[in-house]
């Protein structure tokens, strides 16, 4: 699956968006580690807050069925380009700390980021991981 592949996937997976409130549209794809494709939308509430973004929806659909590593990722939003919002990088940082983000208009024109460009400095599972500090 190349990288144009994947965005057409995004855009298609942007069409079943469920934006009653927003009315903003956004579609993900993404690869696992083993070459496996999920899609997602994003999927809004009328309580608001229970809102899932697109990534979150395409992740949880992916770790659902077993996958712990996501490869590369795309998107495609009703903005020109439509950044993963705070807690979705902080979401594909968890499964995917190497991973390629693909942020993309459309199929011929996108931009490409290694999560760790977009989540600097980042916190995660390796941090839970409790050593013996010498000065305390
Ligand atoms: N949204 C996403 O799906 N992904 C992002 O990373 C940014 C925001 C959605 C959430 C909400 O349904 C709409 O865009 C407006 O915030």
């Amino acid at each position: 699956m190349n990288d144009i592949e994947l965005i057409k996937l995004a855009i298609k997976a942007k069409e079943n968006a469920y934006v009653p409130y927003s009315k903003f549209k956004v579609g993900a794809a993404l690869i696992t580690e083993d070459g496996s494709v999920y899609t997602g939308c994003n999927i809004e509430n009328a309580s608001y807050s229970p809102t899932i973004c697109a990534e979150r929806t395409a992740i949880a659909k992916a770790i659902s069925e077993g996958h712990r590593k996501i490869i590369k990722i795309a998107i495609v939003g009703d903005s020109k380009y439509t950044y993963p919002c705070g807690v979705c990088r902080q979401v594909i940082r968890e499964f995917g700390k190497d991973s390629q983000v693909i942020i993309a208009n459309s199929e011929e024109d996108f931009k490409k980021y290694n999560l760790a460009e977009l989540l600097p400095n980042s916190f995660g599972p390796e941090d839970l991981i409790k050593e013996v500090k010498d000065d305390v």
